[in-house]
């Protein structure tokens, strides 16, 4: 059993890998701003389920974070989840700053304080998990920010990973990057391509997680997709409109939506 610390625990794929961890008894700290949600997963595994509101734009969070890895009585593995994202093809500034501060700032003080957690209190033992995304491995005009933001987190796990190695530490990273999931963090609106629903993908990103993979990508097919986009010169991909989704039609977008919040509840547990 292992102490994880799941950051961005209170909603889509956060919430769906605390309610599995939880649930096989692992020692889980569960962190976000949505209080009432992390109280309700605690009263329902009061055992092992601890929990501390962070916000990862702010300056306190590394304290927090100390303040919660005391409750659990340490951490084995930091997973960091958080993220926001918007399509934004007008260029607003709030959006594209406010991916910025959510997905580059507050992903670079929280995996910090967790390298320096596992370096200066673990003996340089631990590992750094987190969840970037396909978006990340090209650059994508109408999620712009985002997929920018994705790239700066798996471009900074790689760089912590050899600062480690050159450290002569034994911390492992884990830079998981998942298509499309059906989660509150897309329009439940619109379709997307190739999405996966919670139920699915939970267990394919934990199996990465598990098996200290450097990097996966979920699933097979998406795989595919990306090492395609690799061989694409960048003359081409500037000129494909690579639509992010489509509309979905009133009764499609209201099984989306139901889709959504059902996934986070029911974790499969048989794949
Ligand atoms: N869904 C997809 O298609 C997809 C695909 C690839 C990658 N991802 C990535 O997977 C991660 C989770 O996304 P999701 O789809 O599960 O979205 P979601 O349902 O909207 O969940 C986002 C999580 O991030 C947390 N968060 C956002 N801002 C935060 C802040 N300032 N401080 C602390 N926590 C914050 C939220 O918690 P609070 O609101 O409680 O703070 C929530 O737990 C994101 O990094 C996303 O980029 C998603």
């Amino acid at each position: 059993m292992r102490r994880i610390f799941i950051m961005g625990a209170t909603s889509g794929i956060g919430l769906a890998v605390a309610e599995r961890l939880a649930a096989e008894g692992h020692t889980i700290g569960i962190a976000g701003r949505k209080d009432e949600v992390m109280k309700n997963l605690v009263a329902k595994y009061p055992g092992n389920v601890k929990w501390e509101h962070i916000d990862i734009t702010k300056d306190d969070a590394p304290d927090r974070m100390r303040s919660l890895i005391k409750k659990m009585g340490g951490m084995d593995v930091y997973f960091h989840i958080s993220g926001i994202g918007y399509e934004n093809d007008a260029l607003l500034p709030s959006k594209e700053i406010a991916t910025m501060q959510t997905n580059v700032v507050g992903f670079t003080r929280m995996v910090d304080a967790a390298f320096r957690y596992f370096r200066d209190k673990c003996g340089g033992t631990g590992q750094i998990a987190a969840i970037t995304s396909v978006a990340g491995t090209n650059g994508l005009g109408h999620i712009a920010a985002y997929s920018a933001s994705k790239k700066f987190q798996q471009t900074y796990l790689r760089a912590l990973d050899q600062l480690a190695t050159i450290q002569k530490l034994d911390i492992r990273f884990t830079d998981i990057r998942p298509g499309w999931i059906r989660t509150p963090l897309l329009d439940a609106g619109q379709n997307y391509p190739m999405i996966m629903q919670l139920p699915y993908a939970v267990p394919r990103i934990l199996r990465a997680m598990r098996r200290r993979a450097r990097v996966a990508v979920v699933d097979w097919r998406w795989n595919m997709l990306v090492g395609l986009w690799r061989l694409v010169p960048n003359a081409l991909w500037v000129k494909i409109p690579m639509p992010v989704n489509s509309l979905a039609s009133s009764r499609q977008a209201a099984i989306n939506a139901a889709e959504a919040t059902s996934g986070n509840a029911r974790p499969d547990t048989t794949a």
